[in-house]
């Protein structure tokens, strides 16, 4: 069960295999690492090896002897990972998962989604939907996400609260729309959605002074859907709140841009566009980035945005084409990996991991072997390090490092409930076991969910 997380007055240490990223091609594994966790949630101290012999003297060393300590042996064919980072998750769409599949976005958003994520204006319907999304996406593993709330400013708070409530690390974002989609699911004008924002962002930092575990995002849905009014009211907001990531949908599918062309005839591209209204720098998480001019390119490369990868839904919805994600890791873009749950098929990132995979593979064949597809070891930081960097988070998650918060995932891959992974064997190293559980295994084998050292799933 997902049980709502609370502070903790004890320490807590892990001794046995722990396994991260240290850069986008390099994945480290540890088979006799130890890591401590303060009554903060901070890890206090990070070993990469350390003898068994040696464990209570070290513990005994640094702790800090104001309460318990508690130390959990990993077993063999357990693992500690970093939690899983969705950079781009609509949390309305929970309730409409996998439906409308091979849609055009346009059609899909006017038939399937508007009026999907209108039935959030019931606070009560956003409490029980949103309550059942943050438990679903916590027990798949992700300790992080960026959501896209709704346009409805209470039910976005509602989504605030139950993230801290259930102690989610999360970006929450109230959804801007005033223009271009069904008058049920409209926000009156530019002003009235420009207020609307800066209450929720008021809410949220009073929710959460610090932005430890939340935070809120700008969230312009898309061009299509804001005024000029709107795209310079949150580009003020944006320039007021240096602190404050921004995210919306770019280059995405086809119909959209041209859509986006006709109503902004001024620019050329999306990149100019965002950029004037203020909306596209570091603090930028850009979904889905599939259909990028050179120039574009080269301007999100410069400007230092992140790109959120979401090949589930991007072969589910418009037009089933593989994002050129090598030629982003080549110039040193930050890319981290959404789920987009709503525009997929699934809201796990290890799903989002496999498919990653096979389109990288597509566009390795499309480009003659141009564009190498993604490795293993690639996919693993780009589902947590890459993550991190994207939501701006990369000095507090993404990997264990000493003063990092301890956001992690215990992986269990033996024994009648490890669900369907493909067998593991006495002879496997860390290594094999960890690739049989990104490709075979499933959220069955993952016994602990751990933010900010407090368990969120256990
Ligand atoms: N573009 C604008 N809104 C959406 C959305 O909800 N999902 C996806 N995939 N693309 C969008
Ligand atoms: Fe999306």
């Amino acid at each position: 069960p997902v049980v709502v997380a609370r502070d903790l007055r004890l320490e807590q240490a892990f001794y046995g295999t722990i396994i991260h990223s240290v850069s986008p091609t390099e994945v480290r594994v540890f088979e006799k690492g130890l890591v401590m966790v303060g009554p903060d949630g901070k890890i206090a101290l990070f070993r990469e090896h350390v003898e068994k012999s040696q464990v209570a003297g070290i513990l005994a060393e640094f702790s800090t002897g104001a309460g318990s300590l508690r130390i959990r042996r990993l077993e063999r064919g357990q693992f500690l990972i970093p939690g899983f980072i969705d950079t781009h998750n609509h949390a309305p769409q929970w309730t409409q998962r996998g439906t409308g599949g091979g849609k055009m976005l346009l059609d899909w958003l006017d038939e399937i989604t508007f009026p999907h994520e209108a039935r959030f204006k019931d606070p009560e319907y956003a409490r029980k939907a949103y309550s059942s999304c943050v438990d679903g996406i916590l027990k798949q593993g992700t300790t992080t996400a960026s959501y896209y709330g709704s346009i409805h400013g209470e039910a976005t708070k509602i989504l605030a609260d139950i993230c801290f409530e259930k102690g989610q690390r999360a970006l929450v974002g109230k959804c801007n729309m005033d223009q271009n989609s069904p008058d049920f699911y409209q926000e009156a004008g530019a002003k009235d959605s420009l207020d609307a924002t800066e209450d929720f962002i008021s809410h949220v930092r009073k929710l959460d002074p610090a932005g430890r575990s939340v935070k809120p995002i700008i969230t312009p849905r898309f061009a299509i859907n804001c005024d000029r009014d709107l795209l310079t009211g949150l580009g003020k907001i944006a320039a007021a709140n240096p602190d404050l990531p921004i995210q919306t949908h770019f280059d995405e599918a086809e119909d959209a841009i041209q859509f986006t062309r006709e109503l902004f005839h001024e620019f050329s591209n999306e990149a100019d566009l965002y950029e004037k209204f203020g909306l596209l720098n570091e603090r930028s998480i850009l979904a889905h980035c599939i259909y990028l001019e050179d120039y574009e390119l080269q301007r999100i490369q410069e400007l230092k945005c992140g790109v959120a990868h979401c090949p589930v839904s991007n072969t589910m919805i418009g037009g089933f084409l593989a994002a050129p994600i090598r030629e982003y890791l080549r110039r040193g873009i930050k890319v981290g990996l959404g789920t987009d749950s709503g525009g997929g098929s699934s809201s796990s990132i290890i799903d989002v991991i496999r498919q990653a995979s096979v389109v990288s593979r597509a566009r390795e064949v499309a480009t003659d072997g141009a564009d190498p597809a993604l490795t293993l070891n690639e996919l693993f930081y780009l589902a947590t390090m890459g993550g991190a960097q994207v939501c701006g988070l990369a000095d507090k998650v993404g990997s264990f490092e000493e003063g990092k918060e301890f956001d992690a995932l215990e992986i269990h891959t033996l024994g009648p409930d490890a669900g369907i992974i493909a067998d593991v064997e006495e002879d496997d190293s860390a290594e094999y076991i960890l690739e049989k559980f990104l490709m075979t295994g499933d959220d069955r084998n993952i016994k602990k969910v751990y933010v900010r050292g407090r368990t969120v799933k256990s």
